[in-house]
């Protein structure tokens, strides 16, 4: 199939938010759940945002958190399952590399429990030593309890 008219796009007014809404329910297992509100303030603070199309449809989506210079996470690859394997998810990944937000930082992290060889072959290592996780549920209770004292003051 011939890709070249399919384009990637880093301009965040133009998303069409029920189209990544469905393709992550297609193709992101992680993100199935997600909410259209929730994606939305996902997307405000993210940047790069990159959406792929094929003229009107969204096929691909990947975002990165960046400090500019020191570190960066790019978030939520994904290419629709029809579009697999035709390069896009690498041309995908690269965009998001290529970015101004991104391609001074010294260390781009992600996170990613199946995909470990596509990444590999864009140039991301394996790093088992770094990784450390804080689940969100003490993070909404920190939350609360700030709004709490908030309202107390
Ligand atoms: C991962 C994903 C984005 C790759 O997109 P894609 O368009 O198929 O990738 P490409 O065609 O650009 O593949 C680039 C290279 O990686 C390889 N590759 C792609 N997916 C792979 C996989 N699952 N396992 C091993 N190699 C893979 C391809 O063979 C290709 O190698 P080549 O350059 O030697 O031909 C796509 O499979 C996807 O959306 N998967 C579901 C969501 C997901 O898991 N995202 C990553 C979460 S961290």
């Amino acid at each position: 199939m011939d890709s070249s008219h399919i384009q990637f796009c880093f301009d965040k007014s133009r998303i069409d938010f029920n189209q990544v809404q469905e393709l992550f329910v297609l193709g992101a297992f992680w993100a199935k759940d997600r909410a259209i509100e929730d994606i939305k303030i996902a997307v405000e603070n993210s940047d790069p945002v990159v959406t792929v199309w094929d003229c009107d449809r969204v096929i691909g989506f990947a975002r990165a958190t960046s400090d500019g210079i020191y570190r960066a996470g790019i978030w939520d690859v994904v290419i629709h399952p029809d579009y697999r394997g035709r390069g896009l998810g690498g041309k995908l990944v690269e965009t998001v590399l290529a970015h101004p937000k991104v391609n001074r930082v010294e260390r781009v992290y992600l996170t990613t429990t199946n995909q470990k060889h596509f990444y590999e072959k864009i140039g991301f290592k394996q790093n088992s030593s770094t990784t450390m996780i804080l689940e969100n549920s003490r993070l909404v209770g920190v939350a609360s309890l700030l709004e709490q004292q908030a309202q107390q003051i």
